[in-house]
């Protein structure tokens, strides 16, 4: 079979939180064009057409357990895409990008996803300090549901003070610890780590990280990142050409993260 055939998605149901706007958005069109059937739920509707949408917050977890159950299975693929930036609640940014996307994700691996099925998450390169923080990390993942991992969040300071870097950093690792324990089922869940891309989002990273900071990050590449140069590499983990691709973080940041790493020598 060819790469073209293995990047099809014909016959595969995938569902998509955040799927209205930037990262998401694209990656629905790229899903759409290789042949899927593409459920979204997002707090706004979708330009583009989907087989369903769901206008849902993600912390409304009953409502978000409701449209799990409407779509019902089989669904072959979840793709986290949803998120806000640090400008948002501290305790919100740990609900939103981490609390609810491991919920999600968990029902459907528990109720709908058949052996073999995939995870794809947007994580982020503000996640890459996750070893400095992995006994804590293991904590909060490790909480049994969604309102006690709010809870573990409420009462850890040390979190809460980096509300974004720690939830992109939790959903790396809960992303590694799944696909060690799903290993007899051949489920695969991978995470993405774009640096700055040019989203609606945008304005927002500017308002929280400071203009400066932000610029340093796309230094290497010249420019921020288009939405689909993220779509596009997180289509390929999500698809068959991925398929020994498991427990992985891919940085798709410019070369930011490989300048960080060697300039100290
Ligand atoms: N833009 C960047 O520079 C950048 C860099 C690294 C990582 N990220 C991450 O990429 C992901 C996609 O962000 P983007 O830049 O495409 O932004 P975006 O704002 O264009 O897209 C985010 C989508 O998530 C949806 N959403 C937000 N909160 C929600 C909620 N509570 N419930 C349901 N849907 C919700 C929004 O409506 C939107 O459609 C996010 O997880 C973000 O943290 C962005």
């Amino acid at each position: 079979m060819g790469i073209g055939d293995l990047l099809r998605f014909d016959g595969k149901r995938v569902l998509v939180t955040g799927g209205s706007s930037g990262m998401g958005e694209a990656t629905v069109g790229l899903l759409n064009e290789q042949g899927a059937e593409v459920h979204v739920l997002d707090v706004k509707a979708p330009a583009q057409d989907v087989a369903s949408f769901h206008e849902i917050d993600l912390r409304e977890i009953d409502l978000v357990d409701a449209a799990v159950d409407v779509i019902g299975g089989p669904l072959d693929v979840v793709v986290n895409c949803a998120g806000v930036a640090p400008v948002f609640g501290k305790l919100d940014v740990l609900l939103i990008n981490f609390c609810a996307a491991r919920h999600l994700t968990d029902r459907v691996i528990d109720r709908y996803m058949p052996d073999g099925g995939v995870v794809g998450s947007i994580a982020s390169v503000a996640g890459r300090g996750w070893r400095d923080n992995l006994p804590a990390l293991c904590e909060l993942i490790g909480a049994p549901d969604y309102s006690s991992a709010a809870a573990w969040c409420e009462a850890h300071p040390d979190a809460l003070d980096n509300a974004y870097g720690w939830s992109k950093q939790a959903l790396i690792v809960y992303s590694m610890l799944r696909a060690v324990e799903l290993k007899e089922r051949h489920i695969r869940l991978n995470t993405l780590s774009p640096g700055a891309t040019a989203t609606p989002l945008m304005p927002d990273f500017v308002r929280g990280v400071g203009q400066a900071v932000f610029d340093s990050v796309g230094e290497i590449a010249g420019r921020s990142s288009q939405a689909v140069e993220q779509a596009r590499p997180l289509v390929f983990l999500l698809s068959d050409a991925a398929s020994y691709v498991n427990g992985a973080n891919l940085d798709v940041d410019g070369g930011f993260l490989a300048d960080l790493a060697t300039r100290e020598r």
